[in-house]
């Protein structure tokens, strides 16, 4: 395998909205394109955000662009799957053309969700998983206010169920929003921690997506919505890696570093069109679990983990590793030092923008690694992309090593 073998004669799968718009003040084009769907928008705001003068000039725009408009601003954080439903029962009667979705991730998949149980019978249960979707949805317009998700881009929304040990997903391409319009300027206000968190999870987005394992896809069968490591998904990660390796602590340093902000927004919807075919692996299957035990966020779980998966997917994974160290400015050596070293520099990251080192920090208990293990292993759409078999014993040593924080137990 070469160091390039992403690029020679590899299959190639995206996923991404119709139109996307990146750019500082970008948001000025929300009303125009809205617009063009519809006449009557539901708009699904962060509760933050639609206190804030941008949020209202979106609306005064919308207004003035002939849209009549009914806000819903009751979002919270992970996305408890109640506010969907009762999200989505209050809408129903006024009957939205069209969907704006404004705000973190959970605003963005509270909107995603909303738009599919307005057009398709419910209950959403019916739709965990992978391609359970029969049929279009109402389009959705997203404007995210935090770089991480990239759920303006993607496939997929997460809830969390309290019915369920893990938190679920709906994964299905009639998920990907219409429009995706992505200002940077709106992340300007964004706490350090949540900047933190939300910006490592789509710094593993483009990681869990640049080494999941590559698989010729069965063309005439309907494709999964993760399809592995492709030669679309690893353009976007690499980009994104690198556009993020260097901002995302500078953003978390400084919020008002808009350089950085612009860097994370753009390298954040990078990751979302680049797991949004290629997938992510171990450290999202585990934080699964984990977030709904211990109600942290999303990020927090994810990109704790991902030094210690990626160190155990090393030897699987080194030239995929060793272009991500060129991404992330490390590269100087034999392929198996740069590798280390990509991993030793997403560790880095991690301890710089303050993430804890131990999941012992998350509030998980060492008797509970084995349940862990067990539950995620069975989300075997993203364990299943993992470039070596995700026995629950291989993720018993994971977990193991990460609650020690002790990486040098997997080399
Ligand atoms: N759909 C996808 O593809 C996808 C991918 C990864 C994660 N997720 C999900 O997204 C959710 C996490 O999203 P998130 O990390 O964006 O956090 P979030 O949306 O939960 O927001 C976190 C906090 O930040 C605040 N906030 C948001 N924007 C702000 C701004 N501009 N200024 C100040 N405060 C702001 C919110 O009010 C909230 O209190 C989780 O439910 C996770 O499972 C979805
Ligand atoms: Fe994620």
């Amino acid at each position: 395998m070469s160091a390039h073998d992403h690029v020679a004669s590899a299959h190639g799968v995206v996923r991404a909205p119709d139109a996307i718009h990146f750019g500082r003040g970008a948001r000025a084009s929300l009303a125009a394109a809205v617009a063009e769907l519809g006449g009557r928008a539901l708009v699904v705001v962060d509760p933050f955000l639609a206190t804030t003068d941008s949020f209202a000039e979106s609306l005064a725009a919308l207004e003035g662009a002939g849209v009549t408009v009914r806000v819903h601003a009751d979002v919270v954080p992970e996305l408890p799957v109640d506010d969907v439903v009762a999200a989505a029962e209050a809408a129903r009667g006024w009957r939205p053309d069209v969907v704006v979705a404004y705000g973190g991730g959970s605003a963005l998949d509270l909107g995603k969700l909303v738009a599919l149980l307005l057009s398709q019978p419910g209950p959403l249960s019916d739709y965990y998983g992978e391609n359970r979707v029969r049929g279009p949805v109402l389009p959705i317009v997203a404007v995210p206010t935090t770089a991480g998700t990239g759920s303006e881009a993607t496939p997929v929304a997460v809830v969390s169920d309290p019915e369920r040990e893990l938190k679920v997903g709906v994964s299905d391409a009639a998920l990907v929003p219409r429009v995706a319009i992505v200002d940077p300027d709106l992340t300007t206000g964004v706490p350090a921690r949540v900047t933190a968190y939300s910006g490592i999870d789509a710094i593993v987005h483009c990681a869990e997506s640049f080494t999941a394992v590559r698989r010729e896809p069965v063309w005439a069968e309907r494709l999964p919505i993760f399809v592995g490591r492709n030669r679309m998904s690893a353009l976007f990660a690499l980009d994104g890696l690198w556009a993020m390796g260097g901002a995302l602590p500078r953003a978390v340093a400084d919020g008002a570093d808009r350089e950085a902000r612009e860097q994370m927004a753009w390298g954040s919807l990078l990751g979302g069109l680049a797991f949004g075919s290629g997938g992510t692996h171990l450290s999202h299957a585990l934080q699964y679990p984990i977030g709904a035990m211990t109600h942290t966020p999303h990020g927090l779980g994810t990109g704790l983990m991902l030094p210690y998966v990626l160190q155990a997917c090393r030897a699987e994974t080194s030239p995929q590793l060793a272009e991500m160290a060129v991404a992330l400015d490390v590269a100087s050596g034999s392929e198996a030092d740069d590798a280390q070293a990509a991993i030793d520099r997403l560790a880095e990251i991690c301890h710089a923008i303050g993430l804890p080192a131990s999941l012992a920090d998350l509030g998980v208990t060492r008797a509970q690694l084995p349940r862990i293990a067990q539950l995620a292993a069975g989300v075997t759409r993203l364990a299943a992309l993992a470039s070596r078999e995700a026995t629950p014993d291989l993720l018993e040593r994971i977990l193991d090593a990460a609650y020690d924080g002790d990486r040098s137990r997997l080399v």
